[in-house]
C-alpha cells in the first residue's frame, strides 16, 4: 500500500542501535516482497523472530481440477457448504489457475495457532460476520463487506465477534494493489478514483507481548501447511514503519460510477494483481437517460475468465442465483442477461446488487471440491422458457 505508516516506537535511524529497557538489543526484521527493492516494512521485535523449537507438517492441501473436458458457464452455491473448523486451513477451493485462487470459508471456530501465507497475498472478503484481524503489525477490526488485504508473509490470526463468518478468499501469486490508473506518479489516489486513502483502514492498536513458551504458527507454502513451534509470542513488536502491511477496505466505501448510458465493468475495478483484477458491484442508481438499457449487453469475454460472487441475492441481469452464488463465465463463449431481464430493466431507477468480480487473464480450473455444490443446469439457463 503506497501510504507510509508507522506504529509504536522506533530508533531515529534504520539499522541503528535500539535497546530494550534491560539493555538488550531489539531484533530488527524487514518484511516485504521482491527481495530488498519491493514494498517493505521494518519491524522491531523484543526477541529474535527466528527462534523455532519444532517443525512438523500440519496438512497437505491437495487441490484437484475437475477433469470435465468441455468448458461452459458454471454456477456454484456456497450457501450449501457446511461450516468447517478453520478459516485458514479448511477453505474449500472453488477455482484456480497459476496466478490466483478463489476459495470459500465458513469457519466454526477461531484458530488455536497463528498463520502466515508464504505463497501468496490474500484478499479475504467478509460476506458475513465480524471480528478482529490481529497481526504482528497491529489489529484491524472487520465486519460485513470488508476486503481484508494481507500481503504474503504477514503473521496473523482472526478473532470473531459476530458469527457465523462466511468469507470469500482470493489468494494471489503477485502483489495485490490498487489499480495503477487510479494513482498519480507519486502513488496517491487521484480525485478521479472511486475511493481515497481515507477509506483505507490500516493497523492500529499495536500490543507488545513479551512471553516465552510454545506458540504455534502454521505457514502456507507450496500448497502445504507447515507447523512451527515458536519460542516467543510472535506479537512482540514494539514498533514498525514502512509501506508493507495489512489493510482493509469496505465495499460500501467504493463510490460507484454511473453514466447516462451503460458503463462497462472496468468502472467497478477495486484491486489489481498479476493476471487478474477484482471489481465491486455496489448499490447505485441506474443509467439515467430515458432510453438507456440498464442491464449489460451479452459479451464474449476477451482473454478473460469472469467470476462473480453474489453478496446479495439481487443481481440485475441474472436469474436463478442466490446469496453466496459463484458463477464462472469463461473466455470463448458469450454470456449476458437472462431472458426477460433486459426488458424488465427498462425504466428501473436503481439496483441494490452487491457482488465481487474476479476477472482472470489465464483460464481457471474448477476444483473438484466445488462439484458438490454445483448447479449443473446453469449453462442452459439462457434458453427461452427456462432450462
Ligand atoms: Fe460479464
Amino acid at each position: 500500500m503506497p501510504i507510509y505508516h508507522t506504529l509504536g516506537h522506533l530508533p531515529r535511524k534504520r539499522h541503528a542501535v535500539f535497546r530494550r529497557a534491560d539493555g538488550a538489543l531489539y531484533a530488527e526484521e524487514l518484511i516485504g516482497n521482491k527481495g530488498f527493492v519491493g514494498p517493505a516494512s521494518l519491524l522491531y521485535h523484543v526477541h529474535q523472530p527466528t527462534a523455532v523449537r519444532e517443525v512438523t507438517i500440519h496438512r497437505e492441501l491437495a487441490w484437484a481440477a475437475d477433469p470435465e473436458p468441455t468448458f461452459r458457464h458454471r454456477h456454484f452455491r456456497t450457501a450449501q457448504l457446511p461450516p468447517a473448523p478453520s478459516l485458514t486451513a479448511d477453505r474449500v477451493p472453488l477455482l484456480f489457475n497459476p496466478d490466483v485462487a478463489m476459495s470459500f470459508a465458513a469457519p466454526e471456530r477461531e484458530d488455536d495457532y497463528f498463520y502466515r501465507n508464504a505463497q501468496g497475498d490474500e484478499v479475504v472478503f467478509v460476506s458475513d460476520g465480524a471480528g478482529v484481524l490481529e497481526t504482528v503489525m497491529g489489529a484491524i477490526a472487520f465486519g460485513p463487506g470488508d476486503y481484508l488485504v494481507i500481503p504474503r508473509g504477514i503473521l496473523h490470526r482472526y478473532r470473531f465477534t459476530e458469527r457465523p463468518l462466511r468469507c470469500l478468499v482470493i489468494e494471489s501469486r503477485g502483489y495485490v494493489r490498487t489499480p495503477a490508473r487510479y494513482r498519480n506518479e507519486h502513488g496517491q489516489l487521484t480525485e478521479a478514483a472511486p475511493f481515497s486513502e481515507r477509506d483505507i483502514r490500516r493497523p492500529a492498536g499495536l500490543e507488545t507481548r513479551d512471553e516465552r513458551g510454545a506458540f504455534t504458527l502454521v505457514v502456507k507454502k507450496q500448497n502445504r501447511l507447515t507447523r512451527y513451534t515458536l519460542e516467543y509470542h510472535p506479537f512482540d513488536v514494539v514498533g514498525w514503519d514502512g509501506y508493507y502491511y495489512p489493510w482493509a477496505f469496505n465495499i460500501h466505501d467504493f463510490e460507484p460510477r454511473v453514466g447516462r448510458f451503460h458503463l462497462p465493468p472496468p468502472v467497478h475495478q477495486t484491486f489489481e494483481g498479476d493476471g487478474f483484477v477484482i471489481c465491486s458491484f455496489c448499490p447505485r442508481p441506474y443509467d439515467f437517460d430515458p432510453q438507456a438499457v440498464p442491464v449489460p449487453y451479452a459479451h464474449s469475454n476477451v482473454m478473460s475468465d469472469e467470476v462473480l460472487y453474489y453478496a446479495s441475492a439481487e443481481f440485475m441481469s441474472r436469474k436463478g442465483i442466490e446469496y453466496g452464488s459463484v458463477t464462472l463465465h469463461p473466455d470463448g463463449i458469450p454470456h449476458g442477461p437472462h431472458p426477460g431481464r433486459t426488458e424488465a430493466s427498462l425504466g428501473q431507477t436503481r439496483t441494490d446488487e452487491l457482488a465481487v468480480m474476479l476477472d482472470t487473464f489465464r483460464p481457471l480450473q474448477v476444483s473438484t471440491a466445488a462439484l458438490g455444490i454445483e448447479d449443473p443446469g446453469y449453462y442452459r439457463s439462457w434458453l427461452e422458457g427456462g432450462a
